[in-house]
């Protein structure tokens, strides 16, 4: 029985809104008896999970945090010189307490309703002027993945640059071999399904000519050597190429830019500016280009516009950019990122100022000059003739030496290749001080038996050629908020004008916003999980590997699935992930030539996106007018395809809101005809502990942990999106550069985002059995209770067989056009008045709204929602019955701002108190928008992606 009294689990009451009282009501107005009758409706019983899900009984919120604790105390949190692109950094507890813990920052949606998003809107273009000032170059996005995956977004999107017809005729890209070996592995991932050439090689030797497309070089590289690369970007440049720099962001306080030295392209990790190492993340990636390459950017873009009284107003720019209209002709799939992280990071630079900011890297490149010459003094050889933050030793007993720093719960990254490379490079980084250094001397004054002398560095280490002249962070926003008291009130100003889950439901369709509980993020701050390095010696991340076992394991019980890689930092990449894994499988069955992909029309567009990454063709299958897929069609172009067939992508319950009865027989065609199925799994949140992927009949499946698993969302991420897969596709799980496998890596560190699964840990922990399966009831018992009152007044688009929707269901606003002019768009923004977040908008139906409540919502806020539509539409009724002006309406000029509302002219044919307070409620909690509706068209025809220059404020 799904029934709310379950005894002992206390967190379910917590999670899960209605109470049992308000059961009975949301019921009676859906015309069932019992939430299991709704289900049994609703979830087609061919598909019911025949047995309960092998997950132990929810913890209470206490317990759980407890027995997280001394799973933590099995990390050892060592002092770390590993480097290799993850560095300690001291977050400054401001930004700590106000932006990381703070729901009014992490649980923000990505900012589509630009609106009522101007806050994380204004940090993130802060994020990008930071980034175009340190790397020197004109435009930056919003932030990507990780530097190893934003190193193969540059290397996509030169080759697409460069090869801009269907003939490639530049093919080769050159990798330098002092790279980061997990970039590396990445982009060779990334290289081979749609066949680029890597050709790894020393720049100083290479020969590049026209048949190479471009290269990418490290800026310090691998061991930590500052290299000059000019003359070989030339000569790229020469041959008709183009050139990525990863550089460490740290060190362009004090180096040339990548802009000055002409690349075309820099990216490169953010996490050493106050994000911990996290085990690998989540940290926000930069990407920086030139002004010509803006429209193949990757990723999310933020620039300047007006709004419609033609005050300043930011927005996503070039959203046309996006999957959902490129779909298999998009470059990348990045759709989720990380703006939370990039927000703590671009912070973490208004906190210092470009001041305080060279500041510490002198004090990191002070300390690494110190210890160079301490160890000179012993005989102990540095060879990096340039360097800022790394030191390169070998010739002398390493192993001697990796013993007495083990015990010493010491870490240096050991270079050994099993052939002639036997050195070892020591990074120091922010956290570091004087203390520490004398530490490390003292172990390498042990193994050699001589006492080292603490005379200072001779020669400078950063070579003249390559010495910043350049300012850069001269903005005022960068040179303002310096005392605390001055950073605190910049982070709530920009919070306030935000609307997030702490202010009302965010009823995203497609995007399952629901609660993200205080007790699932806590442990994400502890330093036994926060100051872990992801390349750390495994016998000092037990705690991880215990967390990595189990949640593999819940996840799989949850899937119906055998194996599990938690290494995909977004949706997105577990699609990519999923569909390599189908890949491999029929390479490895000599059946290579299996290369199309079919996907229904109504599919999210990073499907077909992913498939086209992963080097699939994608044909396009068509839905039929109740919604589902039109299986004459799909089995007309399988079989078609079947020689070729690769696989088929689909979503389930589908993205119209429905359980397809026919999904059973769909997975059996496709493995009749030699396909496999991959399920993407964002609406998850309708099948947990109900039925699963593997019982359907799927073969592998992604899961938005920040959807279904409660990890919140951060205004654009950061997200997961481990795959789970079945006993043939379990040796294809994607590998990692220190732990091989039959396909590459696609995240820079092996676990992808680490920390942030303690959330989807604790969120199951907490729930257990029995709660998760209640949590997906209530999620569609939510859903239907709203679809029960609004489709009083609205038409809702597609239901299943006994009239219920799944967890989500679409409402069809195209109709309105023609009797009132209104579209999709003004209910969106009059919304915003009423106190909310429209729901997804013209997804997967152009001209809709998709609302999906999440069982987190109670009954009154679910009643606010309604009401709030159900007076929308007597609005939309009086312009249609001429009561109401067809241009000069609420819903028209919507949403209001205070301004608007406050100034003294009112010329409108509606009332003040009709336009900002419409209902009763709102007078009692108003949300005001900072901005009237954004101007899309001017953010991009006049693109600005950097803070205007301070005259322009005058
Ligand atoms: C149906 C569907 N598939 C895939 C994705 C992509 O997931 P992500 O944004 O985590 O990359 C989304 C995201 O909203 C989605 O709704």
């Amino acid at each position: 029985m799904l029934q709310l009294n379950t005894n002992g689990a206390e967190f379910i009451k917590r999670h899960i809104g209605p109470s049992a009282q308000d059961t009975e009501k949301m019921l009676a107005s859906i015309g069932v008896k019992s939430v299991d009758e709704l289900i049994e409706k609703t979830v087609p019983s061919i598909i019911r999970s025949k047995k309960p899900m092998q997950i132990p009984e929810g913890l209470s919120e206490f317990e759980m945090l407890q027995s997280l604790k001394k799973i933590g105390d099995k990390n050892i949190v060592a002092t770390n010189f590993i480097g290799q692109g993850y560095y300690g950094t001291i977050t400054p507890t401001v930004i700590l307490r106000n932006i990381f813990e703070n729901p009014g920052w992490y649980t923000q949606y990505t900012p589509y309703q630009a609106e009522i998003a101007q806050g994380r809107l204004e940090s993130l273009l802060n994020f990008q002027t930071m980034v175009c000032d340190l790397t020197g170059m004109p435009i930056a996005n919003a932030s990507l993945l990780d530097e190893a995956t934003a190193a193969a977004e540059a290397m996509a999107m030169i080759f697409n640059h460069v090869n801009k017809t269907d003939t490639v005729t530049q093919p080769k890209f050159f990798v330098d071999s002092a790279i980061f070996p997990q970039t590396k592995d990445v982009l060779v991932t990334r290289a081979t399904p749609i066949h680029i050439q890597i050709e790894e090689g020393n720049y100083t030797t290479a020969k590049i000519d026209d048949s190479y497309f471009g290269a990418i070089l490290q800026y310090p590289n691998n061991t930590g050597s500052i290299e000059d690369y000019t003359a070989f970007i030339d000569q790229v440049h020469q041959a008709g190429g183009l050139v990525i720099l990863v550089a460490d962001i740290m060190s362009l306080t004090l180096l040339k830019s990548p802009g000055e030295l002409n690349a075309d392209v820099a990216v490169g990790n953010t996490q050493r500016f106050g994000v911990p190492m996290g085990f690998g993340g989540p940290h926000a990636a930069y990407f920086a280009t030139k002004d010509e390459f803006k429209r193949g950017m990757p990723g999310r873009l933020i620039g300047v516009s007006i709004d419609a009284q033609g005050n300043r107003a930011l927005r996503m720019a070039l959203q046309t950019r996006e999957q959902h209209i490129k779909r298999e002709k998009a470059t990348s799939n990045i759709c989720t990122a990380q703006a939370l992280l990039a927000n703590m990071a671009v912070m973490y630079t208004i906190y210092h100022g470009p001041v305080g900011l060279k500041k510490i890297a002198e004090k990191i490149h002070g300390l690494a000059q110190n210890l160079e010459a301490q160890l000179a003094s012993i005989g102990i050889a540095q060879s990096n003739k340039f360097y800022f933050d790394t030191l390169h030793f070998s010739g002398f007993d390493i192993a001697a030496l990796q013993k007495e720093a083990l015990a010493a719960d010491i870490n240096f990254r050991y270079f050994n290749d099993g052939k002639n490379d036997n050195s070892i490079s020591i990074t120091i980084d922010e956290t570091i001080s004087a203390r520490e250094i004398e530490k490390v001397v003292g172990l390498f004054e042990k193994i050699t038996g001589k006492k080292a002398s603490s005379k200072t560095a001779g020669a400078p280490s950063i070579p003249a050629s390559l010495v910043r002249t350049s300012t850069y962070l001269q903005h005022p926003v960068f040179n303002t908020h310096h005392s605390e008291t001055q950073m605190m009130r910049f982070i709530k100003q920009l919070e306030n004008k935000d609307l997030s889950l702490n202010t009302s439901m965010i009823s995203l369709g497609s995007c399952t916003m629901k609660l993200n509980a205080a007790t699932e993020m806590i442990p994400v701050s502890w330093p036994a999980f926060s100051s872990m390095h992801p390349f750390a010696p495994s016998s000092q991340t037990l705690g991880y590997q215990e967390i990595a076992k189990e949640l593999s394991a819940y996840l799989c019980e949850t899937t119906g699935f055998t194996a599990c890689s938690l290494q995909p930092n977004s949706g997105a990449q577990g699609e990519y992930a999923g569909l390599l894994t189908i890949r491999a499988y029929h390479e490895h069955h000599k059946q290579a030539h299996r290369n199309i992909v079919l996907i229904p029309i109504s599919a999210h567009g990073t499907n077909p996106a992913s498939a086209v990454m992963a080097g699939f063709k994608v044909i396009v299958v068509a839905c039929d007018a109740a919604g589902n897929i039109d299986m004459k069609d799909l089995l007309e172009k399988a079989t078609l395809h079947k020689d070729n067939l690769g696989g088929l992508m689909v979503t389930y319950p589908s993205t119209h809101g429905v359980f397809e009865e026919t999904i059973i027989d769909i997975c059996a065609s496709i493995h009749e005809l030699g396909g496999l199925v991959y399920m993407d799994g964002a609406n998850m949140n309708a099948q947990v502990g109900l039925t699963s992927p593997g019982n359907i009949g799927a073969d592998v499946c992604h899961l938005n942990l920040h959807k279904t698993f409660a990890i919140p969302h951060g205004g654009g991420g950061p997200g997961m999106g481990p795959i789970c897969v079945n006993d043939k596709l379990a040796p294809f799980l994607p590998g990692h550069v220190y732990n091989k496998n039959k396909i590459g890596a696609v995240s820079a560190a092996p676990m992808g985002s680490a920390s942030i699964l303690l959330i989807s840990y604790a969120y199951i922990k907490m729930l257990g059995a029995k709660g998760l399966e209640l949590a997906t009831a209530y999620a569609i018992l939510n859903a239907n209770y709203m679809k029960s009152r609004l489709e009083k007044k609205y038409t809702i688009l597609y239901a299943g067989k006994n009239g219920t929707c799944a967890h989500e269901f679409i409402i069809d606003l195209r109709p309105f056009k023609a009797t009132a002019g209104i579209e999709a768009e003004d209910v969106a923004k009059r919304l915003i008045d009423y106190g909310f977040h429209a729901p997804t908008m013209s997804f997967p139906v152009a001209g809709t709204i998709m609302i999906e409540p999440t069982e987190s919502e109670d009954k009154a806020e679910l009643d606010r929602f309604c009401d709030a539509l159900i007076s929308i539409h007597d609005e939309i009724t009086a312009i249609e019955k001429g009561v109401s002006d067809k241009v000069d309406n609420p819903l028209k000029n919507a949403p209001h701002t205070q301004k608007v509302i406050c100034a003294n002219e009112w010329t409108h044919a509606y009332t003040r108190q009709e336009a900002a307070f419409p209902l009763y409620y709102v007078q009692q909690n108003k949300f005001w928008p900072t901005v009237a509706r954004v101007n899309n068209t001017h953010g991009d025809r006049n693109l600005v992606c950097t803070c205007e220059p301070v005259a322009s404020y005058a």
